[in-house]
């Protein structure tokens, strides 16, 4: 999708998008009998609302979309949702440009630019596996000229938000990919394919590697699969020698359940159970995209969770890279034993300023949540507010969760250190209280239960059906407002 701002409408074939602002038709001014044909559509202007109707201009025809906006001053979140409205009406309409003019309607250059950024979000599709397409279901719209948003609009677009785009998409492609093509090898190499030339420096450990590191959390849950683990470190140097901030991602490649099996119906969806992982690439490849000035880390634990003959069972006793010794109750509650020696290692080797994790961890915030929220714990005030105003300027929700010390006496184990499974109640909590266990004094710590936000049953503004990629806009505007200001 070629996305580009102009100070005026060109002339030619286009489809002419035209927001209106509840009951204020100004943007319709030189339309003079699209107002009639509005009303007897019963068209109010209500955000989200939309009009398609044909008019003629210059003895040829031309589609006008009317896009409902909601009365009042445009928002960031209004100009998302109509670049999304755009691409969502046309993207298979058979116009192959759209003009969006927004000109005398009061959106400035952040607001326009955010108005392609939804539009291009939108347009993503992964049709690889689609073979038998029929020409009127494949996508037609190659270009998008938004008017009227001021100056500024194009660099911003171009320097800001194009990163985060292609962020965005490979995340969506790594979590759409079945796990027969993408475990943890695989994983590895198209994120160094996609990251090649970016300057993100890509180091990799394997089994071996790893065991000399004595990750015995993260191995048990890998050793029932025929595909081995992988910890994938990416560095992004953008500000000298200071400490950098950290991201951890959960890399399941697929969740089975492992010798705790999970019910066949629905199975298929723990092909998703890699999105905390690529969460953290697409924010690398974002940051890199536009040099951000600021050291990040990101890390990537990925393992596949299958039964077998060689897979732990319940009952077993693991010993982690901290040290800690971990009774494995259920072999299903197995990110966190991969997080948990994830975190020790970028402790370990980096001393980061802060670590955020992100994990599909538990159903249990599903319950908590449903779709709207991640949930957020962390063991500092200012990291969590830090986080929940990025999560609010970049629309990837949040919501916080408690953390205190009832909860982390339900994982005691008689047995080992701790168990990895506490009662039904409170389980994304437990979860949390669990990768608490491995966080050093001193060290900043957040972690995101994503499990609700990673997979989408319905549309909205910024994506189709499907992988949402959440998780790199928020990491994306947290470096953007913490570390680059
Ligand atoms: N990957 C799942 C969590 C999940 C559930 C992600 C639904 C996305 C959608 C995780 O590994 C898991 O299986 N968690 C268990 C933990 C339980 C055994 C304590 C769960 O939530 O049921
Ligand atoms: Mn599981
Ligand atoms: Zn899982």
């Amino acid at each position: 999708m070629n996305i580009s701002f102009a100070d005026s409408r060109p002339t030619g074939d286009f489809a002419l998008v035209i927001p209106v602002a509840g009951k204020d038709r100004s943007g319709l001014a030189s339309l003079t009998t699209v107002g009639a044909a509005l009303d007897s559509q019963r068209f109010e202007g209500e955000a989200s609302s939309a009009s398609e109707q044909f008019v003629e201009e210059g003895g040829k025809v031309r589609r006008l979309l009317v896009i409902g906006t909601g009365a009042g001053k445009p928002s960031l979140q209004g100009a998302e949702k109509l670049g999304g409205a755009v691409v969502s009406r046309l993207q298979t309409s058979g116009e192959t440009k759209a003009v969006i003019d927004l000109s005398g309607l009061g959106y400035d250059a952040g607001l326009a630019a955010r108005v392609g950024l939804a539009a291009a979000l939108r347009n993503w599709r992964y049709d690889l596996y689609r073979t038998r397409l029929k020409d009127k279901q494949k996508p037609t719209l190659t270009d998008i000229v938004i008017v009227g948003g001021g100056d500024g609009a194009a660099k911003l677009f171009d320097q800001r938000w194009k990163p985060v785009i292609d962020g965005v998409a490979l995340t969506r492609e790594l979590v759409t990919e079945p796990a027969n093509i993408i475990y943890p090898e695989t994983f590895v190499a198209r994120v160094q394919k996609s990251l090649a030339g970016s300057g993100v420096e890509v180091e990799v450990l394997d089994r071996a590697a790893m065991e000399k590191l004595g990750m015995g959390a993260l191995l048990g849950v890998a050793q029932g699969s025929v595909r081995e683990a992988r910890l994938l470190i990416l560095k992004w140097n953008g500000d000298g020698d200071k400490p950098p901030v950290a991201f951890v991602g959960k890399g399941v490649t697929f969740d089975t359940g492992g010798i705790s099996i999970k019910p066949a119906a629905g199975m298929e969806a723990m092909t998703g159970d890699i999105s905390g992982a690529g969460a953290v690439v697409g924010a690398m490849k974002a940051l890199a995209g536009r040099k951000a000035k600021a050291n990040v880390v990101g890390i990537c634990g990925l393992v596949e969770n299958m039964p077998g003959g060689n897979a732990q069972r319940p009952g077993d006793v693991v010993t982690t890279m901290s040290g800690q010794t971990v009774e494995v109750i259920n072999t299903d509650a197995e990110g966190r034993l991969v997080l948990a020696d994830a975190i020790t290692y970028v402790q370990q080797t980096f001393t980061p300023h802060a670590v955020i994790d992100l994990a599909t961890l538990t159903g249990a915030i599903l319950v908590a949540l449903g779709h709207e929220y991640a949930g957020l714990y962390a063991n500092d005030d200012k990291l969590a507010a830090n986080l929940q105003k990025a999560a609010e300027e970049s629309g990837d929700q949040l919501w916080r969760m408690p953390l205190a010390e009832p909860f982390d006496r339900l994982i005691d184990s008689p047995i080992a250190d701790m168990k990895n499974v506490g009662p039904r109640e409170g389980g994304s909590i437990t979860a949390a209280q669990f990768i608490k266990r491995f966080v050093e004094d001193g060290t900043k710590w957040a972690h995101i239960d994503m499990a609700g936000k990673a997979w989408a049953d319905k549309p909205s503004a910024t994506y189709e059906k499907g992988a949402t990629g959440f998780g790199v806009r928020l990491l994306d505007q947290y470096v953007a407002d913490v570390w680059e200001k």
